[in-house]
């Protein structure tokens, strides 16, 4: 499954953030990628080490963390630390797989939160292929897509202006994507019910078959 998620950072936290980049020192993004990733990676990314960001990591976290959506669709149990990338025109990051474990953790969901205006870049898409054809995905400032990342994806090459993102990863209690999805739309129903009806005998037991299917599922 994937979402698309609206306003997870509001205007005045995305300028927060753009400003704490302009600072940041940028480096090759080569230096993160896997060894055949390598090949196809043509981008700039804020050094890992550099602490000026750690400000600007923490606010996102908890602005994802806060989200229904995000969480109720990920079920994040921690996050890989968060990836600023800018891409410039000539550069794009070629089709790839992600790493399954980074710094030791399984990546499950994948996520770009897209940090300036489409209509300020050429090119820079995110396209997820699929056997099914492929989808791109070139999203509104604050905006962010979440996607299982056991998929093959790329980024176009940009033309003009300079794409900037951040991009990351959640270990998900829930390995499987399509036991995560059954446990949205549970949740979902579940909540709209709630909504509709307040704390009724239904809800109870939709609520109860979520939390055990989570039993069931979830490794902690
Ligand atoms: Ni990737």
């Amino acid at each position: 499954m994937r979402l698309v998620i609206g306003n997870v950072l509001s205007a005045d936290e995305v300028r927060t953030v753009r400003s704490a980049l302009a600072k940041a020192r940028f480096v090759d993004g080569r230096e993160t990628a896997g060894f055949a990733a390598r090949l196809v990676k043509h981008n700039r990314q804020a050094a890992v080490r550099d602490h000026s960001l750690d400000t600007v990591r923490e606010l996102i976290e908890s602005r994802l963390r806060a989200n229904d959506v995000f969480t109720m669709a990920a079920r994040p149990k921690a996050f890989t630390p968060l990836l600023f990338s800018k891409t410039a025109p000539g550069m794009e990051y070629g089709t790839h797989i992600d790493d399954a474990l980074m710094r030791g953790l399984r990546t499950d969901v994948a996520f770009t939160l897209f940090l300036c205006e489409p209509k300020s870049y050429g090119g820079g898409e995110l396209v997820i292929e699929d056997h099914d054809g492929e989808d791109s995905y070139k999203l509104p400032a604050g905006t962010m897509i979440a996607y299982p990342a056991t998929t093959l994806h790329r980024v176009n090459p940009v033309t003009r202006g300079t794409r900037i993102v951040c991009a990351g990863w959640a270990r998900s209690f829930i390995r499987d994507a399509a036991q995560r999805e059954l446990l949205f739309d549970l949740d979902t129903a579940r909540r709209r019910l709630f909504a509709r009806d307040g704390k009724s005998a239904d809800f109870d037991l939709l609520s109860k078959s979520l939390s055990n299917l989570l039993r069931m599922w979830a490794e902690d």
